[in-house]
């Protein structure tokens, strides 16, 4: 518009006057057009817009006044001049009720004072236009922008929000306006909000939690300057951003961070725990060893024997700490089956019914019937099911004396979900990432050792499943396990060897490799005295010079040997005498890596656990010179 010459539409039946008329306007610098009647003016309108229309107040095809109805219509930004030979009161107030009607001029016309009004008329519609333009620009940056804008006044009230509040809220503007911004900040936000407004004019990047109409918490992040308002007081103009996703985001790849630590961290410690039982357990296997062979003879007198039980029942447990502790480095691998969780979690309970109502508490259940199975060791998600339900059972009785348990199963997307909801005391967050620790425990010694949740968690890992924990201090814990859904296989059942009573076979020149002597020692007892011929070497190495030099029925060799291993020391056998090779024995029981397994399950060799049990020992060793492997 600046710049453009104003544009005027005259329409009068008087063909000299308009004339007359256009001429004077075109002098004074604006385009003009005339129309000699109503319907000719609208076309003309069709085709452009004018600044002004000076209109007859009787044209010979409509009033003048129809006619500016029908022209507002087409054109919002005209204003009207109505002119009139006939003054009436009447036809004047109809007229300026049109609120496009600027003036209402009586004829002959005082050219100077109209020239004058003309040129004001056409100044506030410059003005006006402009400001409109302006409003509209504005309307449409904060209409078309995702984020919220927003004034609110000293008191916290809306004084003014874009429609986006809807899509982010849920609350209409008109419903916004009015109410107060502080109402809808979370709670636990209102102190942080307060002191960002009190501390400064401007707030930048604020985030908090404010309440969706229906109810849940939306994230935001605000920036906002206090700036003095219209009314003389100050006003908080902010704009707002939904950044809940971005949160959600966040948070999920902060949990996924937070599994990753505590699973490395436990993968250490297992590793860690694992070379523990290694260095144990040779050790282990001649004091169990030679406690058991001392026990069995008759002529120990009464009081050493007593000693040797406590020595023997001692070490017993001391393995039996070793064995969990190999079981939560995984290194426990059992053929897995295909199993019913539901099945499993009754039978757990079954065998807690007594201690659980005797202690006064309450176990309720909710299994999901029609669960999908999955494929599991049943004893050992029993022995998870039941180290979770048994501390559970401990901290409600510690907290209250009594307690409800709520056990849950369902499938939900491919997943088994089992839960065991407690209204014990809960656990401290700082406390939290650690209970799947090894030894980590809040028990009186004695009570605990610690090792209940790692094993669990070991477990539920080798099931390529999940255990975690929900809980607040005072809110009681929710373990949960999920396992994934696993559809039934076609069972591929294991040729069970059926081993007979094998007759008993004395006379075997047997070689035992082991680098532990308490190992070689216990092992020339037990066999010798089984009536065998039994020869012991300390590395591999020499184990293959006497096999090259001399004939064996047996050889009973350690893998994890410096040098040579057992492995190694096998396929060295199988070039010089393959069928000796058959009859190999190893020695497992502490770190089996995935190797060692791989090349046990492949080659079937025989293979017994350290400790030893002697009576098994003694006869797989019969069954594998009988030739009755089992
Ligand atoms: N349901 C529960 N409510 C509150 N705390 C629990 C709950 N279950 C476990 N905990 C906490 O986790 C710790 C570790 O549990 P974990 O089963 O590993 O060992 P423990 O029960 O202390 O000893 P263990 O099971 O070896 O006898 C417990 O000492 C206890 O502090
Ligand atoms: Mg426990």
């Amino acid at each position: 518009m600046m710049g453009q010459k104003p544009e005027i539409l005259i329409v009068d039946d008087n063909v000299e006057w308009t004339s007359n008329l256009q001429d004077i306007l075109q002098v004074e610098g604006y385009i003009v057009a005339i129309a000699h009647d109503g319907r000719t003016a609208l076309s003309l309108s069709n085709e452009k817009t004018f600044d002004l229309a000076i209109v007859d107040f009787k044209l010979p095809d409509r009033t003048g006044l129809e006619l500016i109805g029908e022209l507002s219509r087409v054109c919002i930004q005209t204003v009207y001049i109505i002119v009139t030979g006939y003054a009436s009161l009447h036809s004047a107030l109809e007229a300026v009720k049109q609120k496009s009607i600027i003036a209402y001029e009586t004829k002959p016309l005082d050219m100077k004072r109209f020239l004058n009004l003309i040129n004001q008329v056409i100044k506030r519609g410059e003005v006006q236009k402009e400001l409109h333009e302006s409003e509209e620009r504005f309307r449409n940056l904060v209409f078309n922008l995702t984020d919220l804008v927003m004034e609110i006044d000293s008191q916290g009230k809306f004084t003014y929000v874009s429609p986006q509040i809807f899509n982010i809220f849920g609350y209409t503007p008109e419903e916004a306006l009015g109410l107060n911004a502080f109402e809808f900040v979370h709670p636990d936000d209102i102190p942080k909000c307060m002191e960002a407004m009190a501390s400064t004019r401007q707030v930048v990047n604020l985030e908090y939690r404010s309440r969706h109409k229906d109810g849940h918490y939306v994230h935001a992040s605000t920036s906002g300057k206090i700036v003095p308002d219209v009314h003389g007081g100050n006003s908080l103009i902010s704009v707002l951003r939904d950044i809940t996703e971005q949160k959600n985001v966040e948070a999920e790849k902060k949990e996924l961070e937070r599994r990753a630590y505590i699973s490395s961290r436990l993968t250490s410690i297992g590793e860690m725990a694992a070379g523990i039982a290694h260095e144990i357990n040779n050790p282990l296997t001649s004091v169990i060893g030679f406690a058991d062979l001392l026990l069995e003879r008759k002529d120990v007198p009464d009081d050493i024997r007593q000693s040797l039980e406590v020595i023997h029942s001692g070490s017993v447990r001391v393995a039996g700490i070793v064995r969990q502790l190999l079981a939560f480095a995984r290194q426990d691998r059992v053929k897995k089956e295909y199993v019913n969780v539901n099945e499993i979690i009754e039978n757990t309970l079954a065998m807690m019914a007594y201690t659980m109502k005797s202690e006064n508490m309450e176990v309720r259940t909710h299994l999901a019937s029609g669960l999908p199975g999955t494929m599991g060791v049943a004893g050992q998600l029993q022995q998870v099911f039941l180290n979770i339900i048994m501390n559970a059972e401990t901290e409600m009785k510690r907290a209250h004396g009594k307690g409800k348990l709520l056990v849950e199963t369902e499938a939900i997307d491919n997943v088994i979900r089992i839960s065991f909801e407690d209204d014990g005391p809960g656990i401290a967050p700082e406390t939290l990432d650690r209970i799947f620790e090894p030894f980590f425990t809040t028990r009186d010694v004695g009570e605990g050792t610690g090792l209940g949740l790692s094993i669990c968690h070991g477990i539920i890992t080798e099931h390529r499943g999940r255990l975690y924990v929900r809980s607040e201090l005072g809110k009681g814990a929710t373990f949960i396990v999920e396992l994934p859904v696993i559809a039934v296989q076609e069972q591929v059942e294991l040729a069970e060897a059926v081993v007979d009573e094998a007759e008993k076979v004395t006379g075997a020149k047997i070689l035992v490799v082991d680098d532990e002597p308490g190992v070689q020692k216990f092992l020339k007892q037990v066999l010798t005295a089984g009536g065998h011929n039994v020869e012991t070497v300390d590395n591999a190495e020499e184990a293959m010079e006497r096999i090259k030099g001399g004939r064996y029925d047996l050889i009973l060799t350690d893998i994890k040997m410096p040098g040579m291993s057992g492995i190694e020391l096998y396929k060295n056998v199988q070039k010089v005498a393959r069928s000796l090779s058959r009859r190999v024995m190893f020695m497992t029981g502490d770190v089996i890596s995935t190797d060692t397994r791989d090349f046990l399950s492949r080659t079937k060799a025989p293979h017994i656990p350290k400790p030893f049990d002697i009576e098994k020992l003694v006869k797989d060793i019969n069954g594998m010179l009988t030739g009755n492997r089992g």
